[in-house]
């Protein structure tokens, strides 16, 4: 079961009513859509550019501009693999190979409702390969504990 709420217009203008008006809101008007329904419904960019003010285009042009946005519902299981440097130096490009062979292409579309992104330096570099999943750090990542990740294990 999703950790979101399913989109409702109504409550998601209500939501941005309690926000403020000014443009500087754009942003964190965004992130609360997000946090509450999983991704940035087509819906709300009208939402929010009614609510400050400003074009559609502008707040379309925030929501593509910024990589964590999404505009669909996110997948079941999010691992968002670290491949910055400390973690290229301990091997986090050959998991990146191994998310491919299990079917599951760094930053590709999810597959069996499950995602693999990067992302750069988790703090937890004396632990790469690093990664996060449901909001735990995973440290000492192996191509044997991605494939159980990738299982949902
Ligand atoms: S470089 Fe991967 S956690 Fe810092």
């Amino acid at each position: 079961m999703s950790a979101f709420a399913v989109w409702d217009e109504g409550e998601a203008r209500a939501l941005l009513a309690g926000m403020g008006r000014g443009q500087d809101k754009v942003l964190p008007m965004l992130q609360a859509l997000q946090a509450r329904y999983g991704f940035v419904h087509a819906a709300a960019v009208g939402l929010v550019a009614a609510a400050v003010n400003v074009s559609r285009a502008e707040v379309h042009g925030v929501v593509t501009f910024y990589h964590d946005f999404r505009t669909a519902p996110p997948p079941a299981r999010v691992i968002r693999l670290c491949r910055a440097e400390a973690c290229q130096a301990v091997g986090c490009e050959a998991l990146v190979a191994e998310a491919a062979r299990l079917g599951v292409a760094v930053d590709g579309p999810p597959a069996g409702g499950v995602a693999v992104e990067t992302v750069y330096c988790l703090g937890n570099c004396a632990l790469g390969p690093a990664a996060l999943v449901g909001g735990e750090l995973v440290g000492l990542l192996d191509a044997d504990g991605l494939r159980a990740l990738v299982a949902g294990a």
